[in-house]
């Protein structure tokens, strides 16, 4: 297994759709697992495909308070409930996060690593991550359903150093902060000036 380079935005392979797995072969799962390993180095809940420039529907996600991580291969969400606003960010936009509407709960059907199909009913930080992490197979990022008015706030205001963050001390495994954002890495330092931030649409921007 191994650790893959995680794809920032503008990376136009965010942008794409990804494609239907046929066939849960030795070339998905190792991507899967590879998948595990940068998501947890990363200290992030889930992570898509896309993010290691795959065009396949897999994602991975790993709950704060779970000790195993969940592969699924081509999710779907097949019911959305409710509205509820939350914090996000994504381990593609490093540093930033923003407020975006979620359901309150969804119905969810993926294969599993063993071929299997799951069928199960997501609320809180799991619908949330699934919501997130199904987008990013359809090109779509968090920043997509920002209102224009709303502004990406950077995780941590003293950090204005770009491209340094991944020698960060806090780059750690686990999620001894019990943050539930998406993406953990929170104290790394890929802002912009903030002035940016305030006079540009967020979405604009970033896109
Ligand atoms: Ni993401």
């Amino acid at each position: 297994m191994a650790i893959r380079e995680i794809l920032q935005i503008p990376h136009p392979v965010l942008r794409q759709k990804a494609r239907k797995v046929r066939a849960l072969n030795d070339d998905v799962l190792r991507l899967a697992y590879d998948m595990v390993d940068t998501m947890r180095d990363a200290n992030g809940v889930g992570l898509a495909a896309n993010q290691v420039g795959e065009l396949w529907r897999v994602i991975v996600i790993q709950l704060p308070d779970e000790e195993e991580a969940r592969i699924y291969v081509n999710p779907e969400i097949i019911i959305r409930e409710g509205e509820r606003r939350v914090e996000e960010g994504c381990l593609s936009i490093a540093g930033y996060k923003g407020i975006v509407t979620r359901s309150v709960w969804i119905r969810f059907r993926a294969m599993d690593h063993t071929s299997n199909v799951v069928k199960l009913k997501a609320e809180d930080v799991l619908s949330q991550a699934l919501e997130h992490e199904v987008d990013h197979l359809n090109g779509i990022l968090y920043t997509d359903h920002m209102e224009a008015h709303e502004k990406l706030v950077k995780v941590e205001p003293e950090g204005e150093n770009a491209e340094d963050s991944e020698d960060g001390e806090d780059n750690h495994n686990g999620h001894s902060d019990g943050t539930p954002h998406m993406s953990h890495n929170s104290e790394s330092g890929l802002w912009l000036p903030e002035e940016d931030s305030r006079n540009t649409p967020a979405t604009t921007k970033l896109k």
